[in-house]
């Protein structure tokens, strides 16, 4: 290896091109190549972003380009693919949530990596987010008591483009609500027992609106409103124990504090997490992901932790076909 990662891109649209120059934050890396059938898409990806070259299909690229590492940022059923591709090619691979089209899919895309010995990330950039992180301290210090619930939504307006496609696996669940449970797991650190969910589908077959419970062990319920039919963007997680509650809010960075435990937080205190909403989660999961392949390791967010997050969302989907909870199994 090189000293400066040599970085390949899969997928140069709104979020490959968006990661882009804090790739050049995030540590010494060469932007080497990226490809996409849109020819508009990679002339922004040289132009803008700086990569030496570009490819419409990533199979040339990686027997092309000798690259240390790949990002892919593609539609989600193109997602595990091109993982396999650049696994099989010897790159390390930051991927793009939800990774897979379903657990399945997604636990091959870890077993490629682990065949090919290469780290594996997977973009749940919220985890590196400072509001979250100080609910999180919360959590992890006791301020809320023993947790017994959690309440979370996340969700938008309509999206237009393959999100609409439920056989380029669009829909608001794979695309949001990978990150609100991916959150939960993450804060509480128990696997989910079951799931009962009700689904509303839009004229176009994805989901548009999904609430649905996690059970998780030790009896925690977390209910969750995941949609595409609300006018703003809102994305909250609130978390409850037997000494208070705390909230946590993005992209507003609004923190409410309310415990019986903690004298400051006797009544309820709401502050604002300083610092930009977006950028610095971003820096912050592409450094985890170079500083991971530079030191041989497993990244924070590996690939089975996305496996257990696509786990919820396939009992989600088959909960509300069913009109009855389904349990999941381990792992
Ligand atoms: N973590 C976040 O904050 C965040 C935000 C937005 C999107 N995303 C994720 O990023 C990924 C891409 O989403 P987006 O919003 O950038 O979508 P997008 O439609 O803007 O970009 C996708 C790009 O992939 C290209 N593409 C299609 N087929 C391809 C192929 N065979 N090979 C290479 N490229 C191909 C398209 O031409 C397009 O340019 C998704 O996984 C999405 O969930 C994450």
């Amino acid at each position: 290896m090189t000293d400066r990662l040599r970085i390949g891109l899969i997928g140069a649209g709104q979020h490959g091109r968006y990661l882009s120059p804090f790739l050049r934050e995030a540590g010494e890396v060469e932007l080497v190549a990226a490809a996409d059938p849109s020819e508009e898409a990679r002339g922004r990806a040289v132009r803008e972003c700086g990569y030496g070259s570009a490819y419409a299909g990533y199979a040339e690229m990686l027997a092309r380009e000798a690259l240390d590492a790949v990002l892919v940022a593609a539609p989600h059923h193109l997602l595990a693919p091109a993982c396999q591709a650049a696994l099989a090619r010897g790159c390390h691979v930051f991927v793009e949530k939800p990774m897979a089209l379903n657990a399945a899919e997604g636990r091959q895309v870890v077993a490629a990596a682990e065949a090919a010995g290469k780290t594996l990330m997977v973009g749940y950039c919220l985890r590196f987010n400072q509001v979250r992180l100080a609910l999180k301290r919360l959590v992890d210090e006791g301020t809320l008591g023993e947790i017994s619930a959690v309440v979370c939504g996340k969700g938008s307006k309509p999206w237009p483009g393959w999100l609409q496609r439920p056989d380029l696996g669009g829909g608001q669940m794979m695309f949001l609500g990978s990150h609100l449970i991916d959150q939960v797991f993450w804060l509480l650190g128990k696997p989910a027992e079951q799931v009962y969910a009700e689904m509303t589908l839009a004229a176009t077959g994805v989901d548009e609106t999904s609430a649905f419970t996690v059970r998780l062990a030790g009896g925690i319920r977390a209910e969750f409103l995941v949609s595409q039919a609300v006018g703003v963007g809102y994305d909250f997680v609130e978390v409850y124990g037997q000494g208070g509650r705390a909230r946590a809010e993005w992209p507003s960075m609004l923190l409410t504090v309310h415990s019986s435990l903690v004298p400051a937080y006797q009544n309820p205190a709401t502050i604002r997490v300083l610092g930009d909403s977006h950028k610095p989660m971003y820096v912050a999961e592409l450094a985890e992901f170079l500083a991971a392949v530079r030191e041989g390791r497993a990244a924070a967010v590996d690939g089975k932790e996305a496996v257990r997050a696509l786990a919820v969302i396939d009992a989600v989907f088959a909960s509300a076909r069913a009109g009855q909870p389904i349990a999941l199994g381990q792992g």
